[in-house]
């Protein structure tokens, strides 16, 4: 929040206490805030683990004075969902630069090269005080600072950059500092960032013009301008610094700056949106935006959009529920699960939580996968690449009957929790069980600081980002390729599955792409929800080997948020009972991908024609062998323990479109819980 106007703190602190409340959904394990203190070099932070209400409660108990008034202040404020680090208040954001707070930064994403950053700043002495990647950015602009040319004014914005420059990963970042007192730097690269507008009367403001050469012809205040007192649409700098509206009476400004809409929509509708390596500059009322680099001959005009949605709607985006908005993140979710992880040239895949436990994971016994409900079926999905490259026995089990039969564990057994929330009872009391019989416990989870990831001995975040409906989509892929990664991992010192494993990871790098294809087909699925299953009572989904998994699932899915009975079924157990459900009037949907299996699918799909029924074929594109009547979905071919994740999500569209057909509250099913923490 930057603004030009008379505010007393308390006011303030309420606007980012109720911003970040807005943003609870996207994470909730601590939040922060930073606001300025009495006078000009003080900075105040106060931070607190749990909800944002914890923090309100603990700001109002604090002794500051809350009616000071300023009449030109920038603060921040940040709720968080870990990556990095457990969610404690040294972990929580704005993170500093040093115990004065003379750099302060809130930072949504992940800095992948942190590490060596940080190895960096603690050779020059910096002392970190917190297990964040958010931390080095902060130190390192003091770094920076500390060393500038003292004869050179060195502008906030052009420090920045210099920080900035250094970054890899994916980042929206805010930086304030008592060197720069009311300024306030923003910049994205991969992570949603936007400048909300707020006057009191309308302004004459609808573009941003930043198009200028080189940083060093022109002076920092010439940048791009926010300039209300000139005609739309080209504006350019303005030498004043009064704001007057269309009465021509001075207006105070202000700037929220926001990772979304939500946060900022209660104080004004009027955005714009940052895009990657935009340096944007507020100060005095002023909004400038510079390009990091600016010979990268993108245009720099921004243009403000006035929000016309309502802000359930701003949360989902352009989607109308959460499940859907999930869905279609995938293309994103999945690179999130492998960033940092998978060196795609010279194929290699480092997790660094299971690091130090290769050596005790490749002499184990077993491995025992554990789960419940979609997490368990990412296991399923992944067995078969685990024993494939790692040649040690896996074993999959449901979390809530590993108790009930007193599943024998010994201290030689590997066991592998997975849990997109690390909160689900059957599961903690398993790895409980397991703990107690001297097992290797591994966690595989969504959440950072959970008790999973907190219980086990080692593990891998999945990174996908906070999953807010019931019926988990984004995250079963995450865990499918943490799986699929892991099982990499572990087999990298077995040099005669060395070519497989260059497969996979060949294929892993395309993985975004294909999602994006199958994702276009989502208006056929709507019409096949539509026209062929809307009205059915029941459906079978069938396939075998790795697509096991995808009719488990799907029929999962199909079951949560559509009410429909639906059967997940193992092909090749067809002819042992459920072919004497198949009639012509059995919906049956067969996946038929081109992998070994494929001739055993064939007689699974002769057994079902034979007996009239007509399924819908989720296969391959290019594969022309099939009777085209049946064939509905066709979905890019990739390796065959891979190809799971790109026939799921045919059916999460599936079952997303009956649901709404149904007028069923797709987030919120009925009887079904996000996180069963009861046994
Ligand atoms: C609940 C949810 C499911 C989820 C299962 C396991 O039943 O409704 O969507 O798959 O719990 O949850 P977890 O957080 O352990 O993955």
């Amino acid at each position: 929040l930057n603004y030009l106007n008379v505010k007393d703190r308390k006011t303030i602190i309420d606007i980012l206490i109720s911003g970040l409340s807005r943003l609870e959904y996207r994470g909730y394990d601590s939040a922060g805030l930073a606001v300025d203190g009495d006078n000009e070099t003080e900075v105040i932070l106060f931070k607190q683990v749990g909800k944002v209400a914890a923090l309100k409660k603990l700001v109002s108990e604090q002794k500051v004075d809350f009616e000071k008034e300023f009449v030109n202040h920038c603060s921040m404020a940040h709720t968080r969902w870990a990556t990095h680090g457990q969610p404690s208040m040294t972990n929580s954001h704005p993170h500093r630069s040093d115990p004065k707070n003379e750099f302060t930064v809130v930072h949504n994403g992940i800095i992948t090269n942190y590490k060596e950053l940080k190895t960096l700043l603690e050779n020059k002495g910096y002392r970190f005080e917190s297990d964040t990647d958010t931390e080095v950015v902060a130190k390192f602009a003091k770094y920076l600072y500390d060393t500038r040319n003292p004869n050179q004014n060195l502008s906030f914005t052009a420090l920045v950059k210099d920080v900035v420059k250094k970054l890899e990963g994916a980042f929206a970042l805010i930086f304030k500092s008592v060197h720069y007192p009311h300024e306030m730097v923003a910049t994205r690269r991969g992570s949603p960032l936007l400048v909300g507008v707020k006057t009191a009367k309308k302004l004459k403001v609808d573009f941003v013009d930043v198009e200028f050469g080189s940083d060093e012809k022109i002076p920092e205040s010439g940048g791009g301008l926010l300039s209300p007192n000139d005609a739309v649409p080209k504006l350019r700098h303005s030498q004043s610094r009064t704001f007057l509206s269309e009465d021509g009476l001075p207006q105070p400004i202000e700037y929220f700056l926001a990772s979304d809409p939500s946060a900022v929509v209660e104080h004004t509708k009027r955005v714009l949106y940052l895009e990657d390596d935009d340096i944007a500059h507020i100060s005095e009322g002023e909004l400038h935006i510079h390009r990091l680099r600016s010979d990268d001959g993108r245009s720099a005009i921004r243009s403000i959009q006035t929000l016309e949605l309502e802000l359930a709607k701003i949360m989902k985006g352009s989607f109308d529920h959460f499940m859907q908005k999930e869905i279609f993140e995938q293309p994103e979710s999945v690179v999130n699960t492998m960033r940092g992880r998978v060196n795609f040239d010279n194929h290699k895949v480092t997790l660094g939580g299971l690091k130090a436990y290769l050596a005790t994971i490749r002499r184990c016994r077993r491995i025992v996968f554990c789960a419940c409900g979609t997490s368990y079926h990412s296991c399923i999905a992944t067995r078969a690449i685990f024993e494939e490259l790692t040649e040690i026995p896996v074993s999959v089990e449901l979390a809530s009957d590993f108790l009930d039969r007193k599943t024998p564990i010994f201290r030689d057994d590997v066991c592998v929790f997975v849990s997109q929330s690390g909160e689900t009872a059957d599961t903690i009391l398993a790895l409980r069980y397991c703990l107690e019989r001297g097992a290797l416990c591994l966690g595989i989870t969504n959440t950072v600081g959970s008790t999973i990831s907190r219980e086990t001995h080692c593990g891998v975040h999945i990174n996908a980002g906070p999953e807010i409906g019931v019926a988990s989509t984004k995250a079963y892929t995450s865990q499918f390729i943490a799986l699929v990664m892991m099982s990499i991992q572990l087999s990298e010192d077995r040099t005669s599955m060395t070519q497989r494993r260059n497969e996979i990871i060949d294929e892993l790098k395309k993985l975004p792409e294909y999602i994006k294809q199958v994702l276009n087909m989502d208006k056929e699925l709507q019409e096949l929800a539509k026209n062929d299953l809307n009205k059915e009572k029941s459906l079978l989904i069938m396939g075998r080997g790795f697509q096991n998994a995808t009719c488990l699932e799907g029929a999962l899915k199909i079951k949560e948020v559509s009410y429909m009975h639906s059967e997940g079924i193992l092909a090749g157990e067809l002819k042992h009972g459920p072919l004497a459900l198949i009639d012509s009037d059995m919906p049956v949907i067969l996946i038929m991908t081109k992998d070994s299996l494929y001739p055993k699918v064939q007689s699974a799909l002769q057994q079902v024609t034979a007996r009239k029924g007509k399924p819908i074929i989720i296969c391959n594109e290019g594969d022309d062998g099939i009777e085209v009547q049946y064939v509905k979905i066709r979905v890019p071919q990739t390796v065959d323990c891979l190809q799971g994740i790109l026939t799921i999500i045919p059916l999460q569209l599936l079952s997303y479109h009956l649901a709404v057909l149904r007028g069923i509250d797709v987030d919120f099913p009925r009887n079904l819980a996000k996180s069963v923490s009861i046994g």
